[in-house]
């Protein structure tokens, strides 16, 4: 192996190691909702190793539980909004976003027991979008 494809492969290895590990904030990784949302994303996580329809059920309720407990909390960076008014326009929006998490979640359920892949592939992918816009709308730091 030269000196440069070695200097590749490290950095390869550092802008994987960066994607996986940088997640954690100062501010908001550990908190009660932060917990949930660990707990629907360790169940999503399994879900894909999952065989059986059982099994991907059983999984898809515990992110349901998760998504629904974690609408107890606020979002810690909520913590620093002063004005009233967009504080609850904030809130508003944040109980919103998360209902509809657990619309496609029941939506994911219903493709699982119908055994329809297709439907499963759409809307996985439309609650990783959820993700990532609830992340950049209401997640003290980036993802
Ligand atoms: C649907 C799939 C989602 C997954 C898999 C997910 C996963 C995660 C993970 C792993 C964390 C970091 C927890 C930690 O630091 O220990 C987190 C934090 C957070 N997520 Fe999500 N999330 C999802 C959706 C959402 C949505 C839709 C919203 C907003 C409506 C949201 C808002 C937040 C906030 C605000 C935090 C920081 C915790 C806090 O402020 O207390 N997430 N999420």
């Amino acid at each position: 192996m030269t000196a440069t494809t070695s200097f590749k492969s490290l950095a390869f290895v550092f802008v994987l190691g960066f994607g996986s590990v940088a997640p954690t904030t100062a501010v908001a990784d550990d908190t009660p909702l932060a917990e949930q949302m660990d707990e629907l994303s360790g169940s999503l996580k399994r879900l894909r190793r999952a065989e059986s329809v059982d099994e991907k059920v059983e999984l898809i309720k515990k992110a349901q539980e998760a998504v629904i407990k974690g609408l107890q909390y606020l979002p810690a960076g909520f913590e620093k909004i002063e004005d009233a008014k967009k504080k609850a326009v904030m809130t508003a929006g944040y109980k919103k976003l998360t209902g509809q998490s657990y619309v496609l979640l029941c939506e994911l359920e219903e493709a699982v027991l119908a055994e329809d892949e297709a439907k499963y592939d759409e809307v996985y992918l439309k609650i990783k979008e959820i993700k990532k816009e609830g992340h950049q709308a209401y997640k003290a730091e980036e993802d």
